[in-house]
This record gives structure tokens, sequence and C-alpha cells, in this order.
């Protein structure tokens, strides 16, 4: 089997598809708000911390492992002790719930990439994003119809993730990452440019980076720095010890690691300049202070940013081009890495050929995103998003560590990537592995589930936050122990 499997073809193929993973959404709507709320260029420093004390090394832990064991994540952590294949399982699992929503995500940007040469979004972006878009019902109970133009495009986006996965790693990722990566980088920096140089854009910009060192000691601000790493880097999802896996046996895993960390982290602060800088063009046009236009996520991509647009002095159409097409390809670079994680799985794990694998995934990723279409949509996402941000990537992330710490050989992989490498993994690495990273992380987990009990998200009804958040939750986790029990399994 060893022989047959799938590897990178080359040194820059492996970290510009690691870069495609970790460049996404996160980078170019999570990022910027982030630090404008967190004491904006003051945020540098939890969040670098964050980075160098978690971030890092646990990429370099995935990473690591997965260069050591050549398998995706179950049989990763199979070969730690079957009593563990259930970590490989759940945080494959947590991805695949990821990407149902991701994709629809994604396929709302495509949209708008065609609705940016009518500026179809209308002179006023959020009655049209509610309304007419999304036709929001407001519950997640309340579904309504399928809105065809979106599940058009799911289908769409599916079918663009199925042909570069079923592609291979080397002719289908590895390849889209090489057209990917250089066309975002291009486009981004052209929307950066524009917006950077509009009037009112340095109010926007002060607004992002201005440091207030006054915030710098408030809890909550380490908390979500921590959270924005684990997440921009694409870690607790088993991606970084899937695309590890297909690397030739003499690779730099480490340089190769802290290159991609370091990209992604370039790459938010530049997005940040281009987001904020246009935020301030927007307040200066509507005579507002950017503090009213400042937002996140899903708002500034479909509300505030088309508003935007609207106002540019020349060619909006082209910048709203530029915008979305960046968000499309961001997005499924990453949805890519998702899709791998659990293809990858399956894999190694059933003895199924890769096209099989992806078909079986696409096709009960799609079914599973038809509710996301239909009117209660946009809450199903939403109620998802939040749970996985707090029991998928950071719970994984902390298991992860404990159990490759204390129930595996650190130094295993320790020696298995630093002879390859020009960088060295040592005593440090160790012990911020093995105990800084898991006890902030802890704590920061006890902090989040303490208030998810003590107040229900985002104003939603209790039932459909049990319904989409908890009991979301649970099944992941029933699958993951059932799928880590099978006693079928192939070594
Ligand atoms: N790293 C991506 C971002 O910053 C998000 C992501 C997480 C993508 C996990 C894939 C997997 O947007
Ligand atoms: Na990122």
């Amino acid at each position: 089997m060893e022989q047959n499997r799938d590897q990178w073809g080359s040194r820059l193929g492996f970290v510009l598809a690691t870069i495609g993973s970790a460049v996404g959404l996160g980078n170019i709507w999570r990022f910027s708000y982030m630090a404008y709320e967190n004491g904006g260029g003051a945020f540098l420093f939890p969040y670098i911390f964050a980075l160098l004390t978690a971030g890092i090394p646990l990429l370099l832990l995935e990473m690591g492992f997965g260069f050591f064991t050549r398998k995706s994540a179950p049989s990763s952590f199979r070969k730690v002790s079957k009593k563990f294949e259930w970590v490989g399982w759940w945080s494959v699992l947590v991805a695949f719930t990821v990407v149902v929503y991701y994709i629809v995500i994604i396929a709302w940007s495509l949209l708008f990439v065609f609705k940016s040469f009518s500026l179809g979004w209308t002179a006023n972006p959020e009655t049209y994003f509610f309304g007419e878009f999304l036709n929001f019902s407001g519950s997640a109970f309340n579904l309504g119809g399928i809105q065809w133009p979106i599940f058009i495009a799911l289908v769409a986006v599916w079918l663009i993730n199925y042909f570069i996965i079923a592609g291979g790693v080397q002719k289908g990722i590895e390849k889209a990452s090489k057209i990917f990566m250089p066309l975002l980088a291009s486009m981004l920096l052209i929307i950066v440019i524009r917006g950077i140089t509009l009037p009112g854009s340095m109010a926007g910009i002060k607004a992002f980076l201005a440091p207030d060192f006054s915030r710098i000691f408030e809890l909550g601000i380490w908390l979500d720095a921590f959270g924005q790493v684990f997440f921009t880097l694409s870690l607790g999802f088993g991606i970084m010890i899937a695309y590890s896996s297909y690397l030739p046996k003499k690779s730099d895993v480490i340089k190769n690691g802290v290159i991609a960390a370091f990209a992604d982290a370039i790459f938010a602060i530049i997005a940040g300049l281009g987001v904020f800088g246009i935020l301030g063009y927007m307040a200066q046009a509507q005579g507002v202070s950017v503090a009213e236009v400042a937002t996140s996520g899903i708002g500034l991509a479909f509300i505030a940013f088309p508003k935007a647009i609207n106002l540019l002095p020349a060619v909006p159409q082209l910048f709203g081009l530029f915008f979305f097409l960046s968000l499309t390809v961001a997005g499924l670079s990453s949805s890519v890495s998702l899709i791998e994680s659990v293809v990858s799985s399956l894999i190694d794990n059933f003895s199924l050929s890769r096209k099989k694998a992806v078909t079986m995934v696409s096709i009960l990723g799609f079914l599973m995103g038809i509710p996301m279409v239909t009117q209660g949509g946009l809450a199903i996402l939403d109620i998802f998003d939040h749970f996985v941000n707090i029991f998928g990537l950071l719970t994984v992330g902390f298991v992860e560590m404990l159990v490759l710490s204390y129930a595996f050989d650190l130094d295993k992989i320790k020696d298995n990537m630093n002879p390859s490498s020009d960088l060295q993994v040592g005593p440090i690495w160790k012990v911020l592995v093995k105990f800084v990273s898991p006890i902030l992380i802890g704590f920061g987990l006890l902090q989040n589930v303490v208030s998810e009990f003590s107040t229900v998200y985002g104003g939603y009804a209790l039932a459909e936050v049990i319904t989409f958040g908890w009991v979301a939750v649970a099944l992941v986790l029933l699958a993951a122990f059932y799928l880590g029990s099978r006693k079928d399994t192939i070594i």
C-alpha cells in the first residue's frame, strides 16, 4: 500500500497547498475585525504570542505526526493506540461538518462574483441580502423553500471541489493550488492598493491598527487570539496530518510549516489593510465614523462591501469582481483541504478508490448542505459555525496535544522530522506542546463552555441551539466513537 500512496510533486506544491488551506475566509473577514475590536495594533501581541506558543507548535505537531505515520488522522491515531483512533475520526468528522456549511458560503461568493457585473446587490445591499437573496426566515426551524440560485451554485462548488480532489494529490490539489494561490495573492494586492488609496482610508486603517495598550490585560483578548490562531492555521481538522502524510521521505517539514504559518499571518494583515481602508472610505463617503461601518464575517462580505463598492468612484464592477473572486478562491483552496482530510481517511480505512471516496463525500456533503440553502439556512449555518469553533478545533487540538504528549512519544515525531529539516524542534517545542499550550487552551475552553451555558448563543431559541448545536456535537462524537471502535480495520 505504501508504494501507491499519493505524493506531492514538489516542495512548492506542498507549501502552496498548505497555505491554500490556511488562507481562507478567516484571513479576509475575521482577523482584521478581531484586531479592530481587541485593541487594534495591540492585538498583535496576544496574536503573535498565541502563534508562537500554540499555533506553530501544534501545526508542527500535526505535520510531524502525519510525516511520521504517513497516514491520515484515524490511522495515525490508531498507530498510537486503537483506544485513540476515535480522536482521528473526530477531527475528520469535524472537518466534514465544517465543509458542509463552508461550501454554502463559497456558493454565495460565487453568485456575488456574477452579481458584480451589474452591481446586482442593488442600492440597498442589506435588504437585498436578507430579502431577495436569502429570503431569510429568521429561524433554523422555518425552512420555507429552497433558494434555487444558491442551490445551483452549491452544486457547482461541490463539482469544482470534486474534480480537484478526484484528480489526486499531485495532479489535482497541487495543480489547483499553483493556480489559486498566485491568483489570490494578485487579486488581494489589487484590492489592497485600491483600498488604501481611497480618500478616508487612513482613518479606517488607523482604527484597525492604532494600538490601545490599555486593553492588553483583558483576558478575553488573549482567548480570542488563541481561537483565531487555531482557526486560521486550519488546526484540529486532520488536514495537516493528511497533507504531510503525502510528503516524500526527506522533506523539510519544519521549515515548510513555519513558512506557511507566517504566510498566513501576512495574508491576514495585508487583507486587513484593504478591508479597513475600504471601510474608512465608506465611512467618509457617508459622513459617519469608522465604528459605525466596521463589521466582520458574512455582514462584512455580503452587506458592507457591496455598500462600499456601490460608492466607489471608478469601475466598481471590477472591484466587486476581484473581491468576490478572492473570497471564492480563498474558500475553495480551504474546502479542498477539508474534503481531502475526509477522503484520505476513507481511502486509508475502507480500501476505497479515491474517485469512490470523493464521490461519496461530495454527495453526502451536498445533501446535508441542502437545508442551508433554504430560507432558514443562515440560522443553521451560524449555529453550526459557532459550535464547531468551540467544540471542533479548540477541543480537538487540545485532545490531540494531550494524546500525543502522554500516550505517545513526542521524541519519535521530533527525531523523524529533524534530520531532514534546516530548522529543528527541541525541548522548547516539547514544553510548549506538553504543558504550555494545553494549559492555555484548556483554560480558554473552560471559559467558553461556561459562557455557553450561561447565555444562549446569538439570540436564537434554545431549541434551535440544542438541535443544531449540542445535538450536532453529540452526533459527531458518537459517530467518532463508533468508527474508532470498528474491528475490521486495515493497518
Ligand atoms: N484556515 C481557514 C481560514 O483562515 C479556515 C479553515 C479552517 C479552512 C479549517 C479549512 C479548515 O479561513
Ligand atoms: Na487562515
